[in-house]
């Protein structure tokens, strides 16, 4: 009896080891993603900005300007469309090099 719940608790150990390490590597690759070796070295060159107006919206300010949503996106990080504003510049034309 002693024998087998020694082997329970070794067991145990193993696999707490394993989701330690699991973790570890997870935050571990989060971090070199976000700020690591993987962050795209991309500079934006924003060619044409537009004002926002009352009642605009993310989705119709990147459909008038043909935009996909990824397209507008990558030419406005960081934007919080849940938080915009009348008299915010958005970036409508742009590249990312
Ligand atoms: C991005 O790349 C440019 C040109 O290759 C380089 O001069 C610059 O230092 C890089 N920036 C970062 C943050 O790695
Ligand atoms: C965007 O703005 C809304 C409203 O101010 C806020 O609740 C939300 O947390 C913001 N999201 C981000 C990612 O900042
Ligand atoms: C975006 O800018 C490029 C380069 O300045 C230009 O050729 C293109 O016509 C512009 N597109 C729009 C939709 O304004």
């Amino acid at each position: 009896m002693a024998n087998s719940s020694k082997k329970i608790s070794i067991f145990l150990n193993f696999a707490l080891v394993l989701s330690l390490l699991l973790i570890f590597n997870l935050a571990e690759s989060k971090s070199l993603f976000d700020g690591g070796i993987f962050k795209p070295n991309s500079t934006l060159n924003c060619d044409n900005v537009v004002g926002v107006k009352s009642g605009d919206t993310c989705f119709e300010i990147a459909k008038n300007n043909k935009l996909t949503d990824t397209e507008f996106g990558a030419i406005n990080p960081n934007l919080n469309c849940t938080a915009l504003f009348v008299g915010q510049w958005l970036c409508i034309n742009g590249s990312t090099n």
